[in-house]
């Protein structure tokens, strides 16, 4: 596939997969993606996934033929692009890898080999002259790795973005990019909003017509959308008003109150209610809908004291990822010492910028007058 006339994909599609990054489910595959800048010196943009290493090979030779590789480019070390980086090596020996002072040292731990005579150590601003391309490079730690730089190519104004602007999902598949966008960024990269806004003040200096992710689609159409959302997301706006409704119950009394709540916020005019079944949903699906609306609420049932363990899990997540600027309700059951709505409001007690409502719904076992009554109040409190 030519992305512009110089510029090739080169990377692969992965079916095989069962959870990205050892956690995240991934429907549509994933795709490790690869890029070839053919010029008087060739370079290549990452490698791939070690699953891979003999189709990604093989791409790369329908591409070249016999001729030389002149530059592996290492943006991130994650094994998930860096796992064919020395079979590249031994088929490629003219090749000398380009990258951070901090990715060489991960080249050591992972592979036991730094390449001290095949090497070029770059870092912010530096350039690397390709013949009619010049690449620049974009330091970008922690998103989301510490060793990340990122690549500008001047002359096509192409934006190579390592993890950034990526998504699940193989690239023969075709779906909707914000979905699969979104639940990749709060999963893997949200606790890093800093840095990607950061990232993104650089990204604004460049003219930029292409972006190429390390995974998804390259990007060449309505750029502005992509880099709002992102814009967004990392500095942990809402991107839609709405309500999540995370629910974690037993028997069922705590997620009749939980839809209750759904029902009464819709019969108010609310047009996105998210309700979520803790225990039986993609964790990450969960996670991106909290950050996703302005409002979020918790239902959870006492369990030995504390909150049932989907919750805590729940609550994990979004703390790690510095869950903030939000308008949150907690509901509770219990039957004889209803306890959860404390463990969770200590458990979000350091987040920046959350406003409780004044009501907590209190179940006692199963829903009542009094709760019902609750539950109203709360609705009409998360639809002032
Ligand atoms: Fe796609 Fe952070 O590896």
């Amino acid at each position: 596939m030519h992305i512009t006339s110089d510029i090739r994909y080169v990377g692969v599609n992965d079916h095989k997969l069962d959870l990205f990054e050892g956690q995240y489910i991934v429907p549509n595959g994933m795709a490790y993606n690869s890029y070839l800048i053919m010029d008087e010196k060739i370079a290549v943009m990452d490698s791939v996934d070690a699953g891979f290493t003999g189709e990604w090979l093989a791409n790369l030779r329908a591409e070249l033929g016999e001729r030389p590789v002149d530059y592996l480019i290492v943006q991130h070390m994650e094994p998930d692009h860096s796992g064919s980086l020395s079979a590249f090596m031994a088929a490629y020996p003219q090749a000398v890898v380009v990258a951070s002072a901090k990715a060489f040292s991960m080249m050591k731990a992972f592979f036991g080999e730094e390449y001290e005579d095949r090497r070029r150590i770059v870092k912010e601003s530096d350039k690397l002259a390709l013949g009619r391309h010049t690449l620049s490079f974009v330091a970008a730690p922690m998103v989301h790795w510490p060793e990340v730089i990122m690549t500008y190519d001047e002359t096509d104004k192409v934006f190579f973005s390592a993890d950034a602007f990526g998504k699940f999902g193989a690239l023969d598949v075709e779906e909707e990019w914000a979905c699969e966008a979104r639940r990749y960024y709060f999963g893997i990269v949200s606790k890093y909003g800093t840095q990607v806004q950061a990232l993104l003040k650089k990204a604004q200096k460049l003219d930029i017509s292409i972006i190429c992710p390390l995974h998804g689609p390259v990007l060449s159409e309505n750029l502005g959308e992509y880099l709002h959302l992102y814009d967004v997301w990392s500095g942990y706006g809402a991107e839609s008003e709405g309500i999540a409704i995370a629910c974690a119950s037993i028997y069922g009394h705590t997620m009749k109150a939980a839809a209750l709540l759904a029902d009464e916020l819709k019969k108010r005019g609310c047009k996105k209610v998210s309700l979520i079944d803790l225990a039986r949903c993609d964790m990450a699906e969960a996670v991106e809908d909290a950050f996703r609306y302005d409002r979020l609420v918790l239902a959870s049932a006492t369990y030995n004291g504390d909150v049932f363990p989907f919750m805590r899990t729940f609550i994990d997540h979004l703390t790690e990822r510095n869950y903030q600027n939000r308008t949150v309700g907690l509901m509770e059951n219990g039957s004889w010492a209803p306890n959860a709505a404390k463990v969770m409001r200590t458990m979000l007690d350091k987040q920046k910028n959350l406003t409780f409502t004044e009501t907590t719904v209190k179940i006692t076992s199963a829903l009542s007058d009094d709760s019902r009554t609750q539950i109203c109040a709360m609705a009409d409190e998360l639809m002032k």
